[in-house]
C-alpha cells in the first residue's frame, strides 16, 4: 500500500504505479463496506472539489457530488456555458484561479484534439490536484471502477479474457477514451485483452503501443480482432460499446455512413452464447438499447452493469481521499 498520494492529478491511470492503483481499489472496497455498514467516514471534512462539465453527465456527476458529501466535503457543480468561459477565461486562469478557492478540480472536456490538452493545462497551472472526469483520450475513472467490479465478479483478473468490442450506436459519436482507457488498465492487472473492431474504429496508435508494452510487462496479452463473435467466444467478460471512428473521419455524415456497415455488430443473446457460460455483460452507460444492446442482455443476469455504475462512487470516493 502506498500512503504518499497526497495532491497527485488523475488524468490517466497510466502515469500512476501499480501500487498506487492497488492502494485505490484497497481504499475503494473499504469505503463500500463502511457505507454498507453506515460507518460514516468523513476524510475531507471542510474540503470542497470544483466539477467542471464541458459535456452532459449522469452518472459522474452524481457520484463524484454525492461522494464529495459522504465525505464530509462539498462539490459545486460548473456548467461552461454559465461561466466566463463562455467568454474566454482560459485553461491557466481557471487552473491558477479555481486552485485558490478549491482543493480538487475536476473536469469534463471530451471535445476531440481539446479535451485532455485542457486538463492537462489547468493541471499545470494549478495547486491542487485535477482529477479527469473524462476527456477525448482517457476515461480513468471508468476503468477503474470497471477493474474494481471485475475482482468483484471474477477475482483476480489475470489471466481472465474480455472482449473490449465496438458495437453500434445511432445517437453519437461517443468518444474513444472509454475502450482506451480499458486497455490500458486491464493490461497491467494480467487480463488477456481482446480489442475488437472494425477497421474504421482503430484506437490512437500510441495508446494500443502502450497497453501491449504493459501486457508484455505483466503477463497478460492484448489481441485486436475484427469479427465480434470471435470476440466474444469464451471471454470471461464481455464490454461491448459504441465509439467514433475519429481516427478515420471527423465528418459527421460519413460517420454515420461508416457506422450504417455495422449495424449487427449488437450485444445479443446469441452473441452472449458465445461468452463463457458464467460471461459478465459490462457497459459503462449510457447506452442505445436494442442497437448497441439488446434489452435481455443488459437487464439479464449477466449484465453487472448498476455494480459497474455503483462501483464509480467508490473508485472516486477513494481517490479524492488520498489526493485531496
Ligand atoms: N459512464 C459515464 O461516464 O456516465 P455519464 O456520462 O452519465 O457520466
Amino acid at each position: 500500500m502506498q500512503t504518499n498520494l497526497r495532491n497527485l492529478d488523475m488524468i490517466s491511470t497510466q502515469s500512476w504505479t501499480k501500487e498506487q492503483i492497488e492502494t485505490v481499489l484497497d481504499v475503494a472496497f473499504d469505503l463500500k463496506r463502511k457505507r454498507a455498514l453506515g460507518q460514516p467516514h468523513a476524510y475531507l471534512r471542510d474540503k470542497t472539489l470544483a466539477m467542471l462539465f464541458f459535456f452532459t453527465s449522469t452518472r459522474t456527476r452524481s457520484s463524484f457530488e454525492a461522494g464529495m458529501a459522504q465525505l464530509g466535503g462539498h462539490a459545486a457543480f460548473i456548467d461552461h456555458h454559465t461561466t466566463q468561459i463562455s467568454h474566454g477565461d482560459t485553461a491557466r486562469e481557471i487552473g491558477e484561479i479555481l486552485g485558490r478557492y478549491y482543493d480538487g478540480i475536476a473536469i469534463r472536456q471530451c471535445d476531440w484534439k481539446v479535451g485532455n490538452r485542457y486538463i492537462r493545462d489547468v493541471a499545470a497551472a494549478s495547486r491542487v490536484p485535477v482529477l479527469n472526469m473524462q476527456c477525448d483520450i482517457y476515461h480513468p475513472f471508468q476503468a477503474l471502477a470497471d477493474l474494481m467490479t471485475i475482482i468483484e465478479k471474477k477475482g483476480n483478473p489475470r489471466g481472465k479474457t474480455i472482449a473490449v468490442s465496438w458495437a453500434y450506436a445511432a445517437s453519437y459519436q461517443k468518444p474513444i477514451s472509454v475502450p482506451q482507457s480499458l486497455i490500458l488498465l486491464l493490461t497491467r492487472f494480467g487480463m488477456n485483452v481482446r480489442l475488437v473492431h472494425p477497421p474504421e474504429y482503430r484506437l490512437m496508435p500510441d495508446i494500443v503501443q502502450q497497453a501491449q508494452d504493459n501486457a508484455r510487462r505483466q503477463g497478460g496479452s492484448l489481441e485486436i480482432l475484427d469479427d465480434m463473435d470471435a470476440g466474444f467466444r469464451g471471454a470471461d467478460v464481455v464490454y461491448p460499446k459504441s465509439w467514433g471512428c475519429l481516427l478515420t473521419t471527423e465528418d459527421l455524415e460519413e460517420s454515420a455512413r461508416i457506422g450504417k456497415q455495422y449495424e449487427d455488430w449488437i450485444a445479443d443473446e446469441r452473441r452472449m452464447v458465445l461468452a463463457a457460460p458464467d460471461a459478465g455483460y459490462m457497459h459503462c452507460l449510457p447506452a442505445d438499447r436494442n442497437i448497441e444492446v439488446a434489452d435481455a442482455v443488459i437487464d439479464g443476469p449477466q449484465s453487472v452493469v448498476y455494480d459497474e455504475a455503483e462501483n464509480r462512487l467508490h473508485v472516486q470516493k477513494a481517490v479524492m481521499s488520498l489526493v485531496m
